[in-house]
């Protein structure tokens, strides 16, 4: 068989990776890269060190308003899907590279793979809430991580062609930490194992909202120690706009985003992990790091029960709070076993 994947943002890459190998050793695969990330610290990075086959089409539609980004992949999607006339087309998530991928076959009648399909945060000012909920709505297959997502999608009359199979991430993360052996990155960053915060923010509900931003940077001053922070050229960008200055916020080390390793790496040595990221919230769960959801809803609601995920929004009083909080929650096995890349593959097969 043959399948197109669309791929086009930092998380989809590292989705596709435990996906693409598996997919590849029984089917032939076109990659399309919309461009949507094209920093090499947000693209070339995870493709290099995944080992991800390069793409067949780039089509370089970069950064521009949601309408102009996604029409310009819907146009040139079609184009490809039209001469590659593959039997599937395969997306990721649920950012603008997945709905137009997916709006672009479904118009063709070529069938929809959804991975990580049926995730919901009610919050449709989200622009990933529409993304997904479009693609969910014309896809023929769709690959849940968890039973909330499979209910999720009951709730909307989707039945047909859905499957819990877990979640490719966690995939990613068991594969990738037997290979993460070694690595000086700590003492580079003269960080102590267990004894630092690690942050990212890159949510344009609170990159877009100064209030809510400066809320946030305030907790950062008022959390005492060390703190590390890769930061999403988006976030590092609106801060340059509004003009602040994140030298002023003691303990606090910024750093270029890192690839997928060393990520890894931040997070399973981090005393806490304090994000807006969909991605990094579960990489906590899976490293058993507790974790601070900058956010006023989160689609990983399984993470919050004893508080191994604590919803804390912008406020900066709640932030602190938890962030201080002693915790020991009781991490459970919610997210699969690690196989959702050949689960899937094997429900193509049939
Ligand atoms: C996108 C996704 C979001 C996902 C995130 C992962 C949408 C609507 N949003 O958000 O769901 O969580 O990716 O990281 O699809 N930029 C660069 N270099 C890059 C990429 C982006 O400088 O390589 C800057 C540009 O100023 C750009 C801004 O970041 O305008 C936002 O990029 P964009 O891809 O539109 O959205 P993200 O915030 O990255
Ligand atoms: N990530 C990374 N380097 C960084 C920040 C994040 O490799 O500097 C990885 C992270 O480990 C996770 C994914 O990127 O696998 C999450 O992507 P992001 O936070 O950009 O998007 P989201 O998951 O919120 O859509």
């Amino acid at each position: 068989m043959k399948v197109v994947t669309v791929l086009g943002a930092r998380p989809q890459f590292i989705k596709a990776a435990p996906v693409s190998r598996e997919l590849r050793k029984t089917h032939d695969e076109i990659i399309i890269h919309t461009g949507q990330h094209y920093d090499a610290n947000m693209s070339d990075i995870f493709f290099e060190e995944l080992h991800i086959p390069k793409p067949d089409y780039h089509l370089g539609v970069g950064s521009s308003s949601h309408g102009k980004q996604t029409g310009e992949m819907l146009i040139q999607i079609e184009e490809i899907l039209l001469k590659e006339k593959p039997d599937f087309l395969l997306v990721y998530g649920d950012t603008n590279s997945t709905l137009a991928g997916a709006l672009a076959a479904a118009k063709l009648h070529i069938p929809v793979l959804h991975i990580e399909a049926g995730l919901r945060s009610f919050n449709k000012k989200m622009p990933e809430e529409v993304n997904r909920i479009l693609t969910d709505h014309v896809s023929a297959f769709l690959f849940c991580p968890t039973d909330t997502a499979v209910k999720n999608l009951k709730e909307e009359n989707i039945t047909n062609g859905v499957h819990n199979v877990g979640d490719v991430m966690y995939d990613a993360v068991l594969y990738n930490m037997k290979l993460n052996q070694n690595n000086t990155l700590l003492e580079k960053h003269d960080l102590t194992k267990g004894a630092y915060y690690l942050i990212t923010v890159h949510r344009a509900e609170n990159t877009d909202d100064e209030n809510r931003m400066h809320a946030i940077l305030e907790s950062f001053k008022q959390v005492e120690g060390t703190k590390v922070w890769p930061i999403h050229p988006r976030t590092k960008n609106k801060l340059s706009a509004m003009g602040i200055d994140l030298a002023e916020i003691p303990g606090l080390q910024v750093i270029d985003p890192v690839g997928y390793l060393d990520m890894l790496t931040l997070e399973k040595n981090a005393k806490k992990i304090m994000t807006d990221s969909g991605g990094v919230q579960k990489e906590a769960y899976f490293m058993k790091v507790p974790c601070v959801t900058l956010r006023d809803e989160t689609e990983w609601v399984e993470t919050l029960e004893g508080e191994a995920n604590i919803l804390v929004g912008a406020d900066t009083k709640k932030i602190v709070e938890a962030v201080n909080k002693e915790l020991s929650p009781n991490y459970k096995d919610l997210f699969g076993d690690g196989r959702a890349a050949e689960k899937i593959v094997a429900f193509l097969q049939k």
